[in-house]
């Protein structure tokens, strides 16, 4: 390969990078995560781990990547000058290879619920059947069946393939620069409509007021976990989108703006979802099944529901959609860069095995349902596999790598090629990197290997 494909303008990069954090992660995660763990608890820990952890490891990956201009595996190794730190990159791509085989199947059960809000069958309650319990039994009909939400999942997958075929500045740019301030609208127009809620000042003390009793080790480890997949660090996706930076930028900058804008979106998905919780008297702990249990019945209840309901629906699309282009562009990357393959062979070869892997997650929750590991089905493994233990290990040993073996002078160059010299606060993160967060984070992880669980 001659000339490396690259993102074109700044925005664009912006616009990527974020719309890789801005996903599920922040709309269907965060608020379902903040209502089991106690809300303001929760989101305090969460922040400092974004502020303290999260910024820092952005930068980090953003310039390992940049620097070695290659795919998520390569990079470790040619940074290090030792193709055994190769180890990580890999860690990494089987990593999302395995988040991206649950990512679509769940992208797929909003797909199944923005189709029958705009048919109207969600929301054709029987006069007889009580509102929770209907949307209970339509949450488990469509997961405990086969086709539907494999036809949605690969529909999700398609669309996102079909993008990444086309590139870079052509595809993963482009895209993204139209998909993003297409999020931000839908976004505010719901925000403002939630404000107007009753609840809206309860849901605003419970997200906000923590009551620092709530902090256990359990919150501090998920809020934590829950902070990096959000940022999507830990599994070669900043990596891979360091490689096709432009020397021009300051990757320190880039960082804060991408950390700010999920946080915001995080925040905002609770203020969106909450406040409405709390008018309509439902369940803040319902967990996973929050926005496809909880949230139709609150736009069964509202005036014009249904239309909210689309919006809704289609903004999580929108997020996940994104989100889900740096998944595969992590795997399209690397492959490319190792075999003769053209960009949307390998696009789409990936396409395939991905969608074998949905396939058996969408089994697993439906006709294999009886395939259980200490209780938990085959996404549910996938999912704290990869959330407690693969993603902090390859976010660990990014951080060793860069500041241990790369070391932080080399570092500090890349962030900025030479733009300007790091100040005291830029300092001060770096030493977080060489020196706390990776036995901050090896600690907790042993600890919830052992089963810490108050
Ligand atoms: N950050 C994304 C989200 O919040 C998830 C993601 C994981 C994206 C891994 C890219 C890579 O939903």
């Amino acid at each position: 390969m001659n000339s490396r494909d690259g993102f074109n303008s700044k925005l664009g990069i912006i616009a990527a990078a974020a719309g890789s954090a801005i996903g599920l992660g922040n709309i269907w995660k965060f608020p379902y995560m903040a209502g089991q763990f106690g809300g303001g608890a929760f989101i305090l820990i969460y922040i400092l781990a974004i502020i303290l952890m999260g910024y820092p490891l952005i930068y980090c990956e953003f310039a390992l990547g940049r620097k070695a201009k290659s795919n998520a595996v390569d990079t470790y190794g040619i940074v290090t000058q030792n193709k055994k730190w190769n180890i990580i990159g890999y860690i990494g791509v089987g990593t999302v290879f395995l988040i991206t085989t649950f990512y679509m199947m769940i992208t797929g059960w909003v797909i199944y619920y923005l189709w029958h809000s705009i048919t109207g069958n969600l929301y054709t309650v029987p006069e007889s059947v009580q509102a929770t319990e209907y949307f209970a039994q339509f949450f488990t009909q469509m997961n405990s069946s086969m086709w539907a939400p494999l036809i949605f999942a690969l529909i999700a997958i398609c669309l996102t393939g079909w993008v990444n075929a086309k590139g870079i500045g052509e595809g993963v740019e482009k895209y993204s620069k139209i998909m993003m301030p297409i999020l931000f609208i839908i976004f505010i127009i719901l925000i403002v409509y939630s404000m107007t809620l009753d609840g809206f000042k309860e849901a605003f003390n419970f997200l906000f007021k923590p009551d620092l009793s709530a902090i256990t080790p359990t919150v501090i480890i998920s809020a934590i976990g829950q902070a990096f997949f959000s940022l999507s660090i830990g599994m070669g996706a900043l990596v891979t989108y360091g490689s096709y930076i432009s020397e021009k930028e300051d990757l320190r900058q880039l960082a804060t703006q991408v950390s700010i804008a999920d946080t915001i979106i995080a925040l905002f998905a609770g203020l969106l979802i909450f406040p409405a919780v709390f008018t309509y008297n439902l369940e803040p702990t319902a967990g996973p099944s929050l926005i496809f249990i909880s949230l139709p019945e609150v736009f069964l209840k509202m005036p014009g529901g249904r239309i909210f309901s689309i919006l809704f629906f289609v903004l999580i699309i929108v997020a996940a959609i994104t989100s889900m282009i740096s998944m595969l562009e992590i795997m399209v990357t690397f492959v490319d860069e190792r075999t003769k393959l053209s960009r949307k062979s390998v696009t789409w070869l990936i396409v395939f095995v991905v969608s074998i892997g949905g396939m058996i997650n969408i089994a697993g929750e439906g006709p294999l349902s009886f395939i259980k590991f200490s209780g938990k089905t085959i996404f549910e493994c996938l999912d704290y596999f990869t959330n407690n233990i693969t993603i902090p290990l390859v976010a660990v040993l990014t951080a060793v790598v860069a500041t241990w073996i790369w070391k932080i002078p080399n570092l500090n160059k890349e962030l900025t090629l030479g733009g300007r010299n790091a100040t005291k606060s830029d300092h001060f993160f770096n030493l977080l990197l060489k020196w706390v967060i990776p036995p901050t984070i090896i600690i907790l992880m042993v600890a919830l290997l052992l089963g810490v669980q108050a």
